[in-house]
């Protein structure tokens, strides 16, 4: 049965939801029209087969795909869904192939096999014409440990040198507290901040293929943006100070400064940090949590009118990618670059609810490269 305690911390979280749902963004476009837009921002960017429309960008895909030495159609528009074997990256994945109309190769990364291979062949059908035909790849990572993050970056890196959008949403609820990987790490904040941001440091240069190419190169990461906290400098990773609400508040942040950081870094290049809304996804009933997994079904049912399903989450993330929306107008981003904050409906939060600084970016980039590092050593037998 779930605890008192439990109850309660589901409650305070699901009141917090319904009153972010009362604030819902005003002057937003209808989701027909996000949907047509999104539409429009592919046939745009893309032309499936015909996506390297200037002869430069020709001879740099020409280039790519000589360097990849595989049978990989890497002309066509390129799209990594860390976390795309369900919920929100599923939606993201199943979006992104309608707008491209099969025309796009497609990577989901994840553990379940199954699960990819289901949605894989759901997707809808590129013309025969095509070849090599578009890929349809799953690429297995258990995202708790660094390691393996770093070999499924360099599998997917082999074979697709230009990737276009990277998108991760990998994430799991649990009201355990602080587990740790053999690499030292919170199995929580591992998957929600060291390896996306791994995940982030090694497909960079897949991007600034695209990138040179004359073609989108965009990285997002799915989690929370403008729903986190101050966090403690001294303690990042949080190893003394672990709890169920310093982590919930300390992951946003780190994935704002993220994102902050791969921009400076990388300022031919976007990224972007989203929060999703209240979706319909397994995220509650795949809890290793009983409590989560016992309540979830009350909690859809009872703000069903408040959610979305994961296709069309999917359907604003991607407008999140393909438009800044702020104040009611709504601007293609086709080439823009630095770091971005987004929200449930793809609009621009701003600095709506940030706690970074310049000293916390710099302090938790040594930090995670240090952690990182460490990580990789110990697996390593370094
Ligand atoms: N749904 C919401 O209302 C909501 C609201 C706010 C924020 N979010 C955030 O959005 C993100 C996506 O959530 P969702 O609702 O789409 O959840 P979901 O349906 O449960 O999907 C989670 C995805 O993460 C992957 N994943 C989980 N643990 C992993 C691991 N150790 N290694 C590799 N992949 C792993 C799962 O793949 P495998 O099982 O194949 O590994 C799955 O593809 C999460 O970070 C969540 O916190 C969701």
């Amino acid at each position: 049965m779930p605890s008192f305690a439990s109850t309660t911390i589901l409650i305070s979280a699901l009141s917090i939801i319904l009153g972010l749902y009362l604030i819902q963004p005003a002057d937003m476009p209808s989701f027909a029209a996000i949907r047509a837009a999104n539409a429009a921002f592919f046939r745009s960017v893309s032309g499936a087969g015909s996506s390297s429309s200037s002869s430069a960008a020709a001879t740099a895909n020409a280039a790519t795909n000589a360097a990849s030495n595989t049978n990989t159609n890497n002309d066509l528009p390129t799209a990594v869904f860390v976390g795309g074997t369900s919920g929100i990256g599923e939606g993201m994945a199943v979006t992104f192939a309608e707008h491209t109309e099969g025309k796009s190769n497609i990577i989901l990364v994840g553990r379940n096999r199954a699960a990819a291979e289901r949605i894989l062949a759901s997707l809808p059908a590129p013309p025969p014409s095509l070849s090599p035909a578009p890929a349809r790849e799953f690429v297995q990572c258990d995202a708790t440990l660094i390691k393996n993050v770093h070999s499924a970056s360099s599998q997917i890196l082999s074979k697709f040198p230009k990737i276009n959008y990277l998108i991760i949403t990998a994430g799991f609820s649990t009201l355990a507290g602080r587990d740790e990987t053999p690499e030292g790490i919170d199995k929580k904040l591992a998957v929600h901040y060291y390896a996306r941001w791994k995940f982030l440091s090694d497909l960079v240069p897949g991007l600034q293929k695209a990138k040179e190419a004359g073609e989108e190169a965009v990285a997002m990461s799915v989690m929370a943006a403008g729903k986190g906290g101050k966090v403690d400098l001294e303690d990042l990773g949080l190893k003394r100070g672990y709890s169920l609400s310093a982590a919930a508040l300390a992951a946003p942040t780190y994935n704002d400064l993220m994102v902050e950081s791969f921009a400076e870094k990388y300022p031919s290049l976007r990224f972007i940090h989203a929060y999703p809304g209240f979706v319909r996804t397994n995220l509650g009933a795949s809890s290793p949590s009983t409590t989560l997994r016992l309540l979830t079904p009350v909690a859809l049912g009872l703000f069903r009118p408040l959610s979305v399903s994961q296709n069309e989450c999917g359907e604003y993330m991607w407008y999140a990618v393909s438009h800044t929306i702020r104040d009611g107008s709504s601007n293609t981003t086709a080439g823009k670059t630095g770091a971005f904050r987004t929200g449930s409906k793809g609009e621009d939060l701003g600095r709506k609810g940030y706690y970074g600084s310049e000293e916390a970016r710099r302090r938790l980039w040594a930090h995670t490269v240090e952690t990182v590092q460490a990580a990789l050593g110990k697996e390593e037998g370094k």
